[in-house]
């Protein structure tokens, strides 16, 4: 037997990560270039447009809906925990609460539909509707305290899941913020993680 053939793993057993290992390093490479938000969310905008343009690159593991809950899989926190990328995961009917995110935030739909409620706050704490929006496949949306950051997502088909990729400006799942009551009452949380292991983004050896 060829001997490089010996040491072959079956192709269907290793994901093609070659482009979010791509997003990752140009995120990065767009932290080091500018701190100034607006300019991260514009050219993060089109990073994020382009990793979600197709769905044939996240590993089916970080794809899973839970029967009872949304999930939060990690999928990469950068090293000095500048940014963090995420997919969330809704099954038929699921829901977040009305929640803040405390620093900024991108959010892009891989498959399905996401309604995205949004929610000002007044300075007495009381909550006030600013609409909602359908996000479709392909769409991102952007958060943040300046711009605007709490919001309550639910998923938008009723018969299946849909999945976003989120990316945000720390590593969310150790973020303290909060969630809402429809009457404004703050309750603060972590979210952390559905997952315990993340992606191998790493292993050069199948693809480009
Ligand atoms: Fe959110």
């Amino acid at each position: 037997m060829n001997a490089l053939a010996a040491i072959e793993r079956p192709v269907d057993t290793v994901p093609d990560t070659s482009r979010l290992r791509g997003f990752v390093t140009a995120f990065a490479d767009l932290l080091a270039a500018t701190r100034d938000e607006q300019a991260i969310l514009d050219s993060g905008r089109a990073l994020l447009s382009r990793l979600i343009a197709a769905d044939d690159w996240l590993p089916e593991a970080f794809a899973q809906p839970h029967p009872d809950r949304y999930q939060q899989y990690l999928l990469h926190c950068d090293s000095r925990e500048r940014f963090s990328v995420v997919s969330f995961v809704w099954g038929p009917g699921q829901s977040t609460p009305i929640h803040d995110h405390s620093v900024w935030g991108l959010v892009g739909v891989l498959r399905g539909i996401e309604k995205v409620e949004r929610f000002r706050r007044l300075p007495g704490g009381a909550l006030v509707d600013q609409g909602e929006e359908l996000l479709h496949e392909g769409e991102v949306d952007a958060v943040s305290p300046r711009i605007g950051d709490i919001h309550r997502v639910t998923n938008g088909l009723a018969d299946q899941p849909s999945v976003s990729i989120h990316v945000y400006g720390a590593n969310i799942g150790a973020v303290e913020r909060a969630t809402y009551a429809l009457d404004g009452t703050p309750k603060t949380f972590i979210s952390g993680y559905a997952n315990s292991v993340i992606p191998n983004l790493w292993d050069r050896s199948k693809t480009a």
